[in-house]
């Protein structure tokens, strides 16, 4: 076949990542037969240097093109000034938006081989396996704002119906073909949107998904349940901003941020793959990232936007095998010896062509 992405490197690692991901795409294409061919668009900081927006409306129209979007990492210290005008977050809160991606999927798996790089106790970590489906183009995220003349700061957490029953029918559907459990997270004690997520989740599932085993947590218990019981749940469906947190936190049951791919998804058009860490400005230049994340989100983008199934799994395997080599990142290391990025992704890269 061939496809088309669109790359968006953006700040910091995201480059770095970004490079290792396209290599690992070009050696599939190379080994599956399929032409794969790459147009590097700027985003973010690299954005607003290069043209004082953080995305242009070419980019936007270029990534309407592709097949699928692989994104680094957007932001650093350079651009967080409190009081800029422009953000290089708002590239990515933008095209996510623009492309109408409301469904990020952003999957909790463990390697068993890095139970030791996790804070948490082995026994805790055994068959956790968990599908975060998180709302991303709604919510508090994207309410009205501002800062009134009396100092006071403000912005607004709004949901409507229709976009809460999607994003759950697109976690019932996942919870189907999963294992059968759907777990939905709000704050319904406290938040007027919150109590809309209950009613209408809830009548959703009665109505065409009562063979599934559906929950409801707050949020803060949730929090809680993480890293008490990870392995209870399946599914878990949750808005924009408690998807952010939550999947950070669940970052460490894997062992680290670095491990963690995701899946932005709309209804047609082309989805963006991103890992779910950020620019990491504290180690960006040094060559010691983890790649796993943007390659496992590229592995993504085989299977759900291009529907290259043994493609995807090919390159989960080779991710696995590296980890079961012993093969670490100084993140995934626990102290003990590492290896920089390129190592990394040169042995997915061997592993894939062996
Ligand atoms: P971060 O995710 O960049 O980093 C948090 C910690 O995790 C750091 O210690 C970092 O070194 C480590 N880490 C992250 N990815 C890693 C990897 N691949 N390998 C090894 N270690 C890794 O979060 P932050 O420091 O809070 O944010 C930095 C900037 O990134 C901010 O400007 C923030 O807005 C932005 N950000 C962007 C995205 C995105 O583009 N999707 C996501 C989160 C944060
Ligand atoms: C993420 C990031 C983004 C978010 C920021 C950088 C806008 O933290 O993708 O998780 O909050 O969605
Ligand atoms: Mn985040």
């Amino acid at each position: 076949m061939n496809a088309h992405f669109v790359t968006l490197p953006g700040d910091g690692i995201g480059p770095e990542v970004v490079a290792e991901a396209t290599a690992v795409l070009s050696v599939v294409a190379a080994r599956f037969g399929h032409t794969f061919t790459f147009e590097e668009r700027l985003i973010g900081g690299a954005a607003i240097d290069a043209g004082g927006h953080p995305l242009a409306p070419e980019t936007v129209a270029a990534c309407r093109q592709a097949d699928a979007l692989l994104l680094g990492a957007v932001g650093g210290p350079r651009w967080d000034r409190p009081d800029a005008a422009v953000r290089p977050e708002q590239g990515l809160l933008g095209i996510r938006r623009q492309l109408g991606l409301f469904a990020n999927l952003r999957p909790i798996r463990v390697f068993p081989e890095l139970a030791g790089a996790s804070p948490l106790r082995r026994e805790i970590l055994a068959g956790v396996d968990i599908l975060f489906v998180r709302e991303l183009t709604g919510g508090i995220y994207f309410g009205e704002a501002g800062t009134r003349a009396d100092g006071v700061a403000f912005q607004v957490m709004e949901y409507r119906p229709d976009e809460v029953e999607r994003i759950v029918r697109v976690a019932a559907d996942a919870a189907r073909a999963r294992r059968g459990k759907l777990t939905m997270v709000d704050k319904a004690n406290v938040l007027e949107p919150s109590r809309l997520w209950r009613r209408v989740s809830g009548d959703l599932v009665a109505a065409e998904y009562s063979d599934l085993d559906y929950d409801v947590v707050l949020v803060d218990a949730m929090a809680m349940y993480l890293l008490s019981r990870p392995g209870d749940f399946d599914v878990v469906v949750t808005s924009n901003l408690f998807g952010d947190i939550l999947t950070d936190e669940a970052s460490m049951i894997t062992g680290s941020l670095g491990m963690l791919p995701s899946a932005s998804l709309g209804s047609g058009g082309p989805g963006l793959f991103e890992p779910v860490h950020g620019s990491a400005p504290d180690i960006a230049g040094t060559g010691v990232a983890n790649p796993l994340a943007m390659i496992l989100a590229a592995a993504m983008a085989l299977r759900h936007s291009l529907h290259l199934e043994e493609e995807a799994k090919a390159v989960e395997s080779a991710v696995a095998s590296v980890i079961a080599s012993g093969l670490r990142t100084p993140d995934i290391a626990a102290g003990g010896d590492s290896v920089g990025t390129k190592e990394m992704s040169a042995a997915v890269i061997a592993a894939l062509s062996g």
